[in-house]
């Protein structure tokens, strides 16, 4: 029993853990240096709050798990019951065990089975990681807990709680969610929201007493999750701030929130949205919160993607290799499935440079349309009589991968699969949800429909020579999802990543699209089994370039899906120079979704220009540190990736709209070397927006290169050509000498 501080990259975490009762997060946020030891009793003491009237007669300090009996009033760290009793806890702690610096990471014991996420060998925290293990009981309400704490090596701290029944009845849980405590400094509030087309949407606003809660019940993560809570000091930006963000990892009903107290306590925290009747334990069954990803940063949101990036990167299945340069089928033929239409669409994807074609939705058994066909996993005879093959050797003979559409989880009222087996259906007793898309949900958690489901993706990826990828789709939200007569969410979702993992297992070599109606299922659990997302079902740049921002706060580029579109928006109906759409597109795992048979041999070659110029940026863009510009003008949008040697760097400033102002004032490159020499330049081969203006800025007009201090760059910036708008100007930054 100690006090224990933990120091990773640019974080601490201090735990008060000597009991009797749970730890006590001291502090989580920036660095604070080797702490002699016995600086931290006076560290502890220091933060005990004060005894105030009409209140408890000790002081109430908040633990991992907030609790009544330790004098919390706000929302409980635990909620359950059994059967009306053991509604409260009172735990009190067994034992610590902490693990920082071994070369072997410690694995944490658990008992019993395990309810929650399955028990993961597939480390979260990487060897260099701190690790600790806190161990509690409640003997009289039957209950133990274990939280698990990991600080890795990029300072991002995971917490997850396990609660054990070790009573002889049933104990229902109702909520467990791991919260951490925020200083009284952070006064607002960041989140995001969203829908179709419209992902990942800024919302932020002062913090004010009682609880920000936002709940995701759409049994997926769901188009307006918060990909990240961020509470800051007043005014934080991209660039400036002290933050402290979570994220709840988890991609069913999930909950996260932000609570300011009266009492003086400020918390983030996010778990798992459980439904009455959910999650009822057996004697000796246990329960595992999602993981809670959380992050600080005193440099403003820049600092928590770089902390979030360099945990991601570090992943053992992290994607290693060059992100192939994508094109998908999908708003070039919508189901209109034709194979020398598609084989002429594979040659001109390689002419332009394209290193994936991805088949997408239609190539199923009666599959013409989205009402019906979903769930029969057989090719198509009457489309396809040969099957897919000649299309995967024609795609492959020119270099390419062969990648293919599928959603799983859905079923078509109209299709075999559900004639045979309506009962394989999520639905609440007597009745199916309503339908959505035309479709219902198979029932995962249902054994045979999950070996049913499992033998048929694994017989399209056996039965085909040389499917490298899959797009994994799933196209509504789970209403009413019952399983046998229960609730049925999160069985759904544990079984969804276990048919993820075991498909994975039986084809290592695969990479794997999260992919649902855009992007309704992005969260750091799907991710640990998928290899990028797709961001959203718009292709509009200009949508684009806010959804791509937004997501990329918690994602490095390469695990972002960003096409170039059509020239007019099949979702909006905006029309876009091809510069534009290239542009915005350069900054994630790069593709095209357009039918570029039908294009000019002029745009063609412009297209196979960007495609080029993203090649060769790209081990710069999937590996370098993003940064984004606190412009002034909303109506300008910059931002950029810089190589972790601060060697080179590539932005982008994006006009959104007109703006009052003529010009648009000098954009600062943020992130490079201060005391190093770099050369700006427009990357050659590749042409240039559209621009208002007779002349020039100086430094365009003459050499059309400038070369500066990284600290001039960085603090002044550089006057910018007068953009029109929807219009994006590209910089590339050398280090010079
Ligand atoms: C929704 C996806 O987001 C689209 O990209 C496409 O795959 C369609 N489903 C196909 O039905």
């Amino acid at each position: 029993m100690t006090i224990v501080h933990l120091r990773r990259a640019r974080t601490s975490l201090v735990l008060d853990a000597r009991g009797p009762g749970l730890p006590r997060v001291v502090h989580w946020g920036a660095d604070l240096g080797p702490l002699p030891a016995d600086e931290l009793p006076v560290l502890v003491d220091a933060t005990i709050p004060p005894v105030v009237p009409s209140s408890f007669d000790a002081p109430t300090v908040l633990s991992l798990l907030p609790e009544a009996s330790a004098g919390w009033s706000g929302r409980p760290g635990l909620a359950g019951h059994r059967d009306g009793r053991d509604w409260s806890t009172a735990f009190r702690l067994d034992g610590v065990d902490v693990v920082d610096g071994g070369p072997e990471p410690g694995r944490v014991a658990t008992g019993g089975a395990a309810v929650g996420v399955p028990d993961d060998e597939r480390d979260h925290g990487g060897a260099d990681a701190a690790r600790v293990t806190v161990r509690a009981a409640d003997p009289g309400a039957g209950l133990s807990l274990t939280v698990e704490i990991t600080l890795d090596a990029a300072g991002l701290l995971t917490l997850r709680h396990r609660l054990r029944n070790d009573g002889d009845t049933r104990y229902e849980v109702r909520e467990l969610t791991p919260v951490l405590p925020v200083p009284a400094v952070a006064t607002e509030l960041l989140d995001l929201t969203g829908r179709w087309c419209r992902e990942r949407t800024p919302q932020r606003h002062p913090w004010p007493m009682g609880a920000w809660v936002r709940e995701g019940r759409h049994g997926r993560t769901g188009h307006d999750a918060t990909l990240l809570l961020v509470a800051g000091t007043p005014g934080f930006g991209f660039r400036h701030g002290e933050v402290w963000a979570v994220h709840t990892a988890w991609s069913g009903d999930h909950v996260t929130v932000a609570e300011r107290r009266p009492t003086g306590e400020a918390t983030l925290g996010g778990g798992e949205l459980l439904t009455p009747g959910e999650i009822v334990l057996d004697s000796g069954e246990q329960y595992a919160t999602p993981l809670l990803y959380a992050a600080h940063s005193a440099t403003g949101l820049d600092g928590l993607s770089d902390v979030l990036h360099t945990h991601l990167r570090a992943r053992p299945q992290h994607p290693r290799t060059p992100r192939p340069v994508t094109l998908n089928v999908w708003e070039a033929v919508y189901f209109d499935h034709d194979l020398d239409r598609l084989k002429g669409l594979a040659d001109r994807a390689a002419e332009v440079g394209v290193e994936r074609f991805v088949l997408d939705d239609g190539w199923l058994q009666g599959r013409r349309h989205d009402r019906a066909g979903l769930g029969d996993w057989w090719v198509d005879d009457d489309v396809w009589p040969d099957g897919l093959q000649p299309l995967i050797d024609h795609v492959r003979a020119r270099g390419m991968q062969f990648g293919l559409w599928v959603e799983p989880e859905m079923v078509n009222p109209d299709s075999d699969l559900f004639r045979a087996h309506p009962d394989w259906v999520l639905q609440a007793p007597g009745r199916l949800p309503p339908e959505w898309r035309h479709q219902q949900v198979l029932d995962l958690a249902h054994p045979d429909a999950y070996a049913h489901l499992l033998s048929r993706l694994d017989a399209v990826l056996t039965e085909h020579d040389g499917i490298a990828y899959l797009k994994w789709d799933h196209n509504r939200d789970l209403t009413e999802a019952g399983h046998a007569g229960r609730p049925g969410v999160h069985a759904q979702t544990v079984a969804v990543y276990r048919l993820l993992d075991e498909l994975r297992a039986r084809h290592p070599g695969v990479e794997i699209e999260s992919c649902s109606s855009g992007g309704a299922r992005v969260d750091l659990e799907i991710l640990r089994r998928t290899d990028r997302v797709w961001a959203s079902d718009c292709n509009d740049a200009l949508e684009r370039l806010s959804i791509q921002r937004w997501t990329g706060l918690l994602l490095p580029p390469e695990l972002i899906g960003t096409h170039v579109g059509p020239e007019r928006s099949h979702t909006t109906h905006r029309v876009h120079d091809l510069g534009f759409r290239a542009v915005t597109a350069l900054f994630g795992h790069h593709g095209i979704e357009w039918d570029i048979s039908g294009i000019t041999a002029t745009e063609r070659a412009e297209l196979a220009a960007w495609v080029a110029l993203h090649k060769r940026l790209r081990p710069l863009l999937h590996s370098g540190r993003v940064v984004r510009v606190d412009h002034p003008d909303p109506a300008v949008q910059a931002h950029g990736v810089v190589a972790q040697d601060r060697s080179r760097a590539v932005y982008a400033v994006s006009r959104l709209a007109t703006s009052v102002a003529q010009v648009p004032g000098t954009v600062r490159l943020p992130g490079l070397g201060p005391a190093r020499r770099y050369a700006v330049r427009l990357p050659a081969g590749v042409p240039e927006p559209a621009l208002l203006e007779l002349a020039p800025p100086g430094w365009l007009a003459s050499e059309r290169e400038v070369t500066l201090s990284g600290s001039v760059l960085g603090s002044v910036g550089l006057q910018l050509p007068a953009l029109h708008p929807e219009q994006a100007l590209l910089l590339e930054v050398t280090a010079v000498g």
